[in-house]
């Protein structure tokens, strides 16, 4: 009996969004406001899910205090209030697209998270434009 558990969280980053191997123009077009070339912020929100089996002991699949703590200490303490392009070595060369950064919080998750749940990311960069990922 598989069950997903969801955790809300959420972070404030700055971040910019470049090709350098394209002029500023081509940036400017393809990247439009996300560009600006002294950064902008986003108020991301941060969905993890974790699906298993039900342990019949406790009836949980997950404790969610661990996991609070966990995306809390490996992810929100690694993004929250940071410039993602200079402040996090995760985006050094590679541009913080949400798609990335969603990817990277997925990455950091699974080292953390026993092989026997699967987990998947839900990364809103504002209210209406979110990614998903699930490792696939
Ligand atoms: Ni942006």
């Amino acid at each position: 009996m598989k069950v997903t558990v969801c955790r809300k969280s959420h972070f404030n980053a700055a971040h910019r969004l470049c090709n350098d191997a394209w002029d500023d123009s081509k940036n400017e077009n393809v990247f439009g406001a996300c560009n600006n070339p002294n950064y902008h912020g986003h108020n991301y929100d941060l969905v993890v899910k974790l699906t298993g089996e039900v342990d019949p002991d406790t009836g949980y699949v997950f404790d969610m205090k661990k996991l609070k703590d966990i995306i809390k200490h490996y992810v929100i303490k690694r993004y929250d209030h940071k410039n993602l392009n200079l402040d996090v070595d995760d985006f050094k060369n590679v541009n913080p697209t949400a798609e990335n950064i969603a990817v990277s919080i997925w990455n950091i998750l699974r080292s953390q998270i026993d092989s026997r749940f699967s987990i998947q990311v839900i990364l809103y960069e504002t209210e209406r434009n979110f990614v998903e990922y699930s490792g696939e």
